[in-house]
């Protein structure tokens, strides 16, 4: 399927990251909602929960996010890992493939965690490279997400959203804009979220994502506060309120809550999605309202 009809068939309202503690709920009472996102990961040595997921692929759109690729290791992608996710997403079809501007693998070791990239050439040559790589192994185009940050590197030249829009400009992947990494990004590196938005390419997002981050005290400069992405709370008020300005900006997109630790009840989950979808609807009418005033 090319990329315009898999985009056409995207749906542009929330959805729920759908965890392994609420896959037989989720069967059981097919909940109202948009979209459901998996990560494949999960799925890959559970047979019972693809089994599952594939049932309910047949209602739901899908959207699969990797947290296991690592698109920016300078060792490579791993192509056994890139062969078990095209079986698993194959089977599901699902609207959207992402995973984050990061890498995760060293030597051949899985590593527990999202780890951050220099924003320079060399590293935007690596990661447009595995960008081809991945897309050509998994048949489909494949998103890249904002990463949460807590440092920089001295020999970044140019900044994380200069180097999304490169890689755009590069290689026209689609950007998945995670609006918590960037409320939360912008608190631990003192930069303004608002602005990061306004530069990103408001044509190439594809997704958007919703997540709570908990503030923890920054061991390496004691007194402040870091916000870490815990995805282990309620989204909090001041990411709504640039939720809304991305939507102003970007228009509506389809939005996923992510919740992955202290994970609540169902019926929490899908509480977050309708808020998303009525910020979604306002955001739409003050847009309405200020063209109608234009014109
Ligand atoms: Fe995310």
């Amino acid at each position: 399927m090319a990329l315009t009809e898999r985009a056409h068939r995207r749906p542009d309202a929330a959805g729920i990251g759908l965890r392994l503690p609420h896959i037989a709920e989720v069967v059981a009472t097919r909940p109202a909602i948009t979209c459901l996102e998996v990560h494949p990961e999960n799925f890959l040595a559970n047979p019972h929960a693809t089994e599952l997921l594939t049932d309910l692929a047949r209602d739901y759109p899908i959207s699969v996010h990797t947290v296991g690729l690592s698109i920016g290791s300078a060792d490579g992608i791993d192509h056994a890992h890139l062969r078990r996710l095209r079986a698993f997403i194959d089977g599901i079809d699902p609207v959207v493939v992402s995973g984050h501007l990061a890498w995760s693998t060293h030597q051949g070791e899985y590593l527990n965690d999202l780890l951050p990239l220099p924003y320079d050439e060399e590293a935007l040559k690596v990661v447009a490279a595995h960008l081809d790589e991945v897309q050509d192994g998994l048949g489909r185009p494949y998103v890249i997400e904002n990463p949460s940050t807590y440092v920089a590197f001295g020999a970044s030249t140019m900044t994380e959203v200069e180097f999304l829009n490169e890689l755009v400009h590069r290689t026209g992947c689609e950007l998945l804009c995670d609006v918590s990494n960037v409320y939360l990004s912008a608190h631990n590196m003192a930069n303004d979220p608002y602005r990061f938005i306004d530069e990103l390419p408001s044509g190439a997002i594809a997704e958007l994502h919703l997540g709570g981050f908990t503030p923890e005290e920054d061991e390496a400069t004691p007194g402040e506060t870091l916000f870490v992405d815990t995805h282990a709370s309620p989204i909090t008020e001041p990411v709504w309120d640039l939720y809304e300005y991305a939507l102003r900006r970007f228009g509506q997109r389809l939005t996923i809550v992510e919740w992955d630790n202290d994970i609540p009840p169902l019926a929490t989950l899908l509480g977050e999605a309708a808020r998303a979808d009525k910020v979604t609807a306002h955001a739409c009418s003050v847009q309405e309202a200020s063209r109608a005033g234009a014109a």
